[in-house]
């Protein structure tokens, strides 16, 4: 498949190109900083330059596709004025860009816990950020998939995971929510689903049938 991932040198990201290429998929990454296409191309992924905040339509760099991957985010440091302009409106865009260019298949990298927004003021606005892209995106007509992991770490994958409508708190490492995205990309029957990730006991095949057949 040819997929475009936006927020292409973000951590879970540069983890998936590699899983992408090494199964046979054709990826491009949207950057915004030019300097990071070096990275990009180590990683297996074509880079484009980008800005999903600056620039208000970004169908011409998203281009042809068979899947788009959300895996942005303005980041820990941000105030929350860029969590309107990179967490939701950039989904959004990501949105438009895919209906304008055809390319039906959206995966969302979204977070657990939306429904009840906790925390400072700045990961509050980030929570209703996330929760708006999700609603957008639900409403889109696109074939969605929204996949919510707990807190991200930067520990090995295990490929054992925990997925369902509904979790409690925990944490995952991003390696394996690369490998989920990976696993949702190719499953059709994962389009309409949304789930929360955790690791877990079990492989991603099993947790993933579990939910398309519960
Ligand atoms: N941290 C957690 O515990 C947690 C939990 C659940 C879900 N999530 C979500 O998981 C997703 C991925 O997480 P991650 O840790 O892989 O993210 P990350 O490392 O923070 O990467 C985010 C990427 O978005 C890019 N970006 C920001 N503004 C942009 C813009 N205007 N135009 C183009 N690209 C832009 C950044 O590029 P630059 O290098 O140019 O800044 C960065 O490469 C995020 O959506 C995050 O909200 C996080």
């Amino acid at each position: 498949m040819d997929i475009v991932i936006a927020g292409a040198h973000g951590q879970i990201a540069m983890l998936l190109h590699p899983i992408l290429k090494k199964h046979g998929h054709n990826v491009k990454g949207l950057i915004r900083k030019p300097e990071q296409s070096g990275d990009l191309q180590k990683a297996g992924a074509v880079p484009v330059v980008a800005d999903i905040e600056k620039e208000d339509d970004i169908s011409e760099a998203v281009g042809s596709a068979d899947a788009v991957v959300f895996a942005a985010g303005a980041g820990p440091g941000s105030g929350k004025e860029r969590k309107w302009t990179v967490d939701r409106d950039g989904a959004i865009k990501l949105i438009d860009a895919a209906k304008k260019n055809r390319i039906k298949r959206y995966v969302m990298i979204s977070a657990m816990g939306l429904d009840t927004p906790r925390g400072d003021e700045v990961f509050q606005a980030y929570q209703k950020a996330k929760a708006e892209a999700d609603e957008a995106l639900r409403k889109s007509g696109l074939d969605y998939t929204i996949i919510k992991p707990g807190r991200l770490t930067n520990d090995p994958g295990t490929g054992r995971v925990k997925l369902a409508r509904s979790l409690d708190g925990g944490e995952i490492p991003r390696e394996d929510v690369a490998r989920v995205i990976k696993a949702v990309i190719e499953d059709h029957r994962t389009i309409g689903k949304e789930f929360d990730l955790l690791s877990g006991e079990n492989s991603i095949e099993s947790e993933l049938l579990r939910l398309v057949e519960g």
